[in-house]
């Protein structure tokens, strides 16, 4: 029987540093002198990754700097801990002019914006990327960022019940234009036909619109959904909208729960288990032999200081760990904002990790495993956690840009090729097309 075949994507932000806090100061980041603000580097890693069949490029992105950590700016800033942050929307524009078949995904939190905003700006996207376009549909939860746009951080609750009106509206905009509503006949003249381009009239909790959007019905009918919730909120969220989830899950096990219990919740929406694929975050770290990795692993977690590992984790909690004792088990604290988060703070062997010990790996990785070692070693580790965990792939993370992203690209790609594991090309030219090929 063939084997089922891995999806790739590769996970950006359009800042300095990543999941990695090192990134930015790594002497291999430095040695390419590419300039993070500049389309140049974004383009050249669309172009690697597209040789590498990967079903996209993906961008995370926030709203804030965040003073979560000591109330205080200092370590975000001075660690890069996710800041600054550029949009990485115009970006995708860019990438899209020097590829054909990679998909291009970015976030855009549904919190703080209009969903008319939203669907047209997608609609738009996903013309000008034939159908390439990916949005992951954030609520996010920082009270920095809620504050940014005038607002006071609400609850998950609310959120997602927001959330799922927004999408609503997207939906009825995107469906606002019929496949055949455009007529371009120059001579009659009849440009488009009204009575297939419909108002929606939405009367919601949260949002009114009239419509018809003023963007005509996109390749794929708006962009291919993503979605990163962990909670039950937001685990239902995905099953129901999403062709795609990034998931962060440190160790395999607790990886395979979050799998099978979104396969299951998928299944109360009528939705197939294969209509939403689940990429797991990973951060290789390749060398020649296994020394050599295990140094480069060395070198690059060495790079990253416990503070800003404090900043990067206080954020993503929205919680001071300032408050608590460095060396107590994580594992054991009740506040209500640290169980978000609680499958990270286990080691590989299920023991708990200290706080220092948890903020320290989240500024090396956020949490993602780190599969350290030859391009072999490193396949036979993605085989071990996809066994395991029966995910469809793997959302990868660089410790070093863009040499970490080549490297996979060129030695660990024909490697999963080789076993079978992975798609030799593209089937189709859409997202949809990607997340959906399983051959
Ligand atoms: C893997 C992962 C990636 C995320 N990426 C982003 C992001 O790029 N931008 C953002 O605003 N929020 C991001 N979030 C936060 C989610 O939007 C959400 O606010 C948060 O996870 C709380 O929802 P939950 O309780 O359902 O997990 C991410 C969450 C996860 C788990």
């Amino acid at each position: 029987m063939a084997k089922k075949k891995y999806h790739l994507a590769q996970f950006l932000v359009h800042g300095p540093t990543y999941h990695s806090q090192a990134m930015w100061r790594h002497p291999e980041t430095a040695a390419r002198n590419f300039d993070w603000t500049q389309p140049e580097l974004y383009q050249h890693i669309a172009k690697v990754c597209e040789r590498g069949k990967f079903d996209m490029v993906f961008f995370a992105d926030l709203n804030y700097i965040s003073d979560t950590f000591q109330g205080s700016l200092d370590p975000a800033l001075r660690y890069a801990a996710q800041a600054p942050e550029h949009d990485p929307l115009p970006l995708l524009s860019f990438m899209a002019a020097v590829t054909t078949h990679i998909g291009l995904g970015a976030t855009l939190s549904v919190s703080h914006h209009h969903p008319f905003y939203a669907a047209r700006l997608w609609a738009t996207l996903d013309h000008l990327t034939k159908g390439r376009a990916a949005w992951n549909v954030v609520t996010s939860l920082n009270h920095n960022q809620a504050n940014n746009f005038g607002e006071e951080r609400k609850s998950s609750e609310l959120r997602y019940e927001r959330a799922h009106e927004f999408l609503d509206v997207c939906q009825k905009l995107w469906d606002s234009w019929d496949e055949d509503a455009v007529v371009m006949d120059r001579e009659a003249p009849l440009f488009a036909d009204a009575s297939k381009v419909h108002r929606i009239d939405h009367e919601g909790k949260y949002f009114k619109s009239r419509g018809p959007l003023n963007v005509t019905r996109s390749p794929q009918n708006g962009p291919a959904i993503l979605q990163a919730g962990t909670s039950p909120g937001g685990m239902d969220f995905a099953a129901r909208y999403s062709d795609g989830i990034f998931a962060i899950q440190p160790r395999a096990e607790d990886a395979a729960k979050y799998f099978h219990d979104v396969k299951e919740r998928m299944a109360k929406f009528g939705r197939a288990p294969e209509d939403c694929k689940i990429l797991f975050g990973a951060q290789p770290i390749i060398g020649s032999s296994e020394a050599e990795a295990l140094e480069r692993q060395e070198l690059h977690n060495s790079l990253v200081p416990q503070d800003g590992g404090m900043a990067i984790l206080s954020a993503h909690l929205d919680f001071d760990l300032g408050k608590l004792d460095p060396n107590e088990d994580m594992t054991k604290r009740e506040e209500p904002e640290l169980q978000r988060l609680k499958t990270r703070y286990r080691k590989e062997t299920g023991e708990g990790m200290t706080v220092a010990e948890v903020a320290k790996r989240h500024g090396q990785s956020v949490g993602l495993p780190q599969f350290v070692g030859t391009a072999s070693s490193i396949a036979d580790q993605m085989e071990a956690f996809m066994e395991t965990t029966g995910g469809d792939g793997f959302m990868l993370s660089p410790i070093h840009n863009p040499g970490a992203i080549e490297d996979f690209v060129d030695l660990v790609v024909p490697e999963l090729q080789r076993r079978g594991l992975y798609r030799e090309d593209y089937t189709g030219t859409t997202q949809r097309d990607h997340l959906s090929q399983d051959d």
